[in-house]
């Protein structure tokens, strides 16, 4: 059985586990865990302490603020302490803080309005300006004393370097975070220079702030928004946050568009909050709650602080978007293509709003990157509708007898050895007759903007290839019916609407069959293009590579990959099968139009009466003719219309083109020839 803990043992279990976390999140920029778990220990602690008053120490982490200043930079004494805000994690401890606040300024006083805002996931800053001159800027350290990285502030473009009119000392606080947008650049630069990726934007921002070098903190493209004043001096009196805010803006400093002054109350709280639930993954910017604060600053003052955190103030906390949990094993998943991704297997986990058991690790560098490997404890995030990823190890809880994972040599579903091919990041199975990629070609062919094949599903794909009764696409149009009724849940009923599905399959446009075959790089528009270029399944089989790269729209790639395509003597055994089934090889009618612009080039500027710019462009491009989008010395003729492009005028004319009117179009279109 287990011995109880005493709360004195678990407190300062607690405190120190904590202290842990903080110094890699605050110092290193580095989490060991994720913030809810981070939450749940704080929570834990805070109760503790709350039922055991007496044994609440002022070093522990309760009563302060983030982390001691490091030594990398200098210390900066806030001149106003730089505190912390108190959670609410759900609707009803955010009500109950409202409550409570109210009686706290006592009966018939009336609290006013609240301002509420996101709460960034950055880390805050102080910036001090001395006659309208940025001076200092430090981060919050432990809330008394920060970092000083004036240097490294002074290269964020959001955060002004002089400020025209400002009192005489103006300390501005605000969030440094960075950009969505910023963050997959950043990321992307580090791989590409072979540096490990940063694991979220907020650590990212730090990592970017507390550089020695302000150089490279120059190049991470920081943002800032302010939200709070500090020391003031020689400034006019303000009464709410809100003017803050304001006043704030009228300096030039960013203010967040969201800030919102809320005047009916917790309801009203309530509604913003819901608001920004749903508007979580829309910003280009993380924020990870709603932060409420009461508007009036004489009540502000009237309410004080706790030695953390103010009274007026609250954090409500989002459900987080990152998790831990342990990698039970990584598997690889064979792509109908034959392509072999790396995918975590993990032990449930509810994070983002769902319960996550897989993830895709990518390919053999994105696992070598992150250094994750079977057994370990992962970070595993979900944001919006994303697919989940794990971010990376919790390399304080891995077994030291963990080796590195190694990418299998052989295909998990043939045993086929795996290739990588040369500048190629992912491996694939090279065998065409691997189960898994039969079924995904049969799948693939079978789908909706291919074949639309109903009744074939991808159970019923699985069980007829398991049983060999289908082993390409060819196979569904000679399916053996009576083995198909055999098979339990395949009554008399299901059997006539599979092979009814299958009939109407026949009739579908070449184009959806071209693409319906997985030739690689041909989606749905160039199955269509090729159908349109060859009229006829044969046509296409026959053409050569330079065929094929004449066709307008298809790239050199393309043409060879069809053109390979067809080369293989399997790939003609399943149109033989195709055609013996009866399955449609025709294209679209093409209308016999007179070639008569053949090597011509009609430019057309302005608006025609009765041609819009695409029936234009078609009217010419359907005789053989090109329509460029500008003027050359080679062009045949410039159409205008009403109010054309004067840069195409002009060089018509500088170059000697014909200029018609929309009769003279016609007259040439019909003709081949420019009107008299
Ligand atoms: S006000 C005394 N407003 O949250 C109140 N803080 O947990 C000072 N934060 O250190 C903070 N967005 O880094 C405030 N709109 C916002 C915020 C915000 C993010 C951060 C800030 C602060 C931490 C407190």
């Amino acid at each position: 059985m287990p011995v109880p803990v005493s709360p004195e043992n678990r407190i300062s279990e607690l405190r120190s586990i904590i202290e842990v976390h903080n110094r890699a999140y605050y110092e290193q920029d580095q989490p060991t865990v994720p913030d809810a778990e981070w939450d749940a220990l704080m929570r834990e602690l805070k109760e503790l302490e709350a039922q055991h008053p007496d044994l609440v120490t002022p070093d522990s982490p309760t009563q302060r603020v983030g982390a001691a200043p490091s030594t990398l930079f200098a210390p900066v004494v806030h001149a106003v302490p730089m505190m912390s805000l108190d959670n609410a994690f759900d609707k009803d401890e955010l009500a109950g803080w409202a409550e409570r606040l109210g009686r706290r300024l006592g009966e018939g006083v009336d609290p006013g309005a609240w301002v509420c805002e996101l709460k960034f996931d950055g880390l805050a800053i102080s910036v001090r300006y001395e006659n309208g001159v940025l001076v200092q800027a430090a981060t919050r350290g432990d809330g008394r004393t920060g970092e000083d990285v004036t240097h490294n502030v002074r290269t964020i473009a959001d955060i002004p370097n002089e400020i025209p009119h400002a009192p005489e000392v103006l300390e501005v606080r605000g969030e440094v975070y960075l950009r969505l947008s910023a963050f997959a650049d950043l990321n992307q630069r580090q791989v590409e220079a072979g540096l490990k990726a940063y694991v979220n934007p907020r650590n990212a921002a730090a990592g970017s702030l507390r550089q020695k070098d302000s150089r490279v903190t120059a190049t991470r493209n920081l943002s800032f928004w302010s939200y709070q004043l500090g020391q003031v001096v020689g400034g006019s009196a303000i009464s709410g946050h809100y003017d803050t805010l304001q006043y704030l803006k009228s300096l030039g400093m960013p203010v967040n568009e969201h800030a919102r002054q809320v005047t009916n109350g917790v309801d009203g709280v309530l509604a913003y909050v819901e608001e920004f639930e749903r508007r979580r993954h829309d910003l280009d910017y993380e924020f990870d709650g709603i932060v409420v604060k009461l508007d009036d600053l004489g009540l502000q003052r009237q309410l004080g602080a706790t030695a953390k955190a103010p009274r007026w103030a609250i954090a409500y906390k989002l459900p987080p978007e990152e998790q831990i949990t342990t990698l039970r094993d990584i598997e690889i998943s064979i792509g109908g293509g034959g392509s072999a991704t790396p995918f975590a297997q993990l032990e449930p986990v509810f994070v983002g709003g769902v319960t996550v058991t897989t993830a895709t690790l990518h390919n053999q560098d994105q696992v070598a990157a992150k250094d994750v490997r079977p057994g370990d404890k992962v970070i595993v995030r979900r944001a919006g509708e994303v697919i989940p990823e794990v971010v990376g190890p919790v390399l304080s809880e891995r077994d030291p007898n963990s080796v590195p994972w190694v990418f299998p040599t052989n295909c998990p579903v043939c045993d086929t050895a795996l290739v990588r091919p040369e500048g190629e990041a992912r491996h694939r199975c090279p065998n065409i007759d691997c189960p898994r990629q039969v079924r995904g070609r049969i799948e693939h062919f079978a789908q909706r903007n291919a074949m639309d094949i109903e009744h074939l599903g991808e159970s019923s794909i699985d069980l007829f290839v398991s049983h060999g009764l289908l082993g390409d696409v060819g196979d569904i149009y000679h399916l053996d019916y009576e083995a198909v009724h055999a098979f339990e849940g395949y009554g008399e009923t299901s059997v006539t609407n599979l092979a009814a599905a299958i009939e109407a399959s026949k009739s579908r446009p070449l184009g959806n069959l071209i693409f319906g075959l997985s030739i690689p790089h041909v989606g749905s528009t160039n199955g269509e293009v090729l159908a349109k270029a060859f009229g006829h399944m044969d046509a296409l089989i026959a053409a050569s590579l330079d065929d094929l790269q004449a066709v307008d729209g298809l790239g050199p790639i393309i043409a060879a990959s069809v053109h390979g395509y067809f080369s293989q003597p399997r790939h003609l055994e399943i149109i033989d099968k195709l055609r013996r089934g009866g399955v449609n090889f025709e294209g679209p009618e093409v209308p016999d139009i007179p070639q008569t612009l053949a090597g011509m080039a009609v430019v057309v500027t302005g608006t025609l009466e009765n041609y819009s710019r695409d029936s234009a462009a078609d009217a010419i491009k359907s005789r053989g003719g090109k329509n460029p989008g500008s003027v050359s010395k080679k062009t045949t003729a410039v159409v205008v219309g009403a109010s054309p492009g004067a840069s195409k005028l002009t060089k018509a004319e500088e170059a000697g083109v014909p200029i018609l009117d929309e009769a003279g179009f016609e007259h040439l279109l019909n003709t081949g020839e420019l009107p008299a």
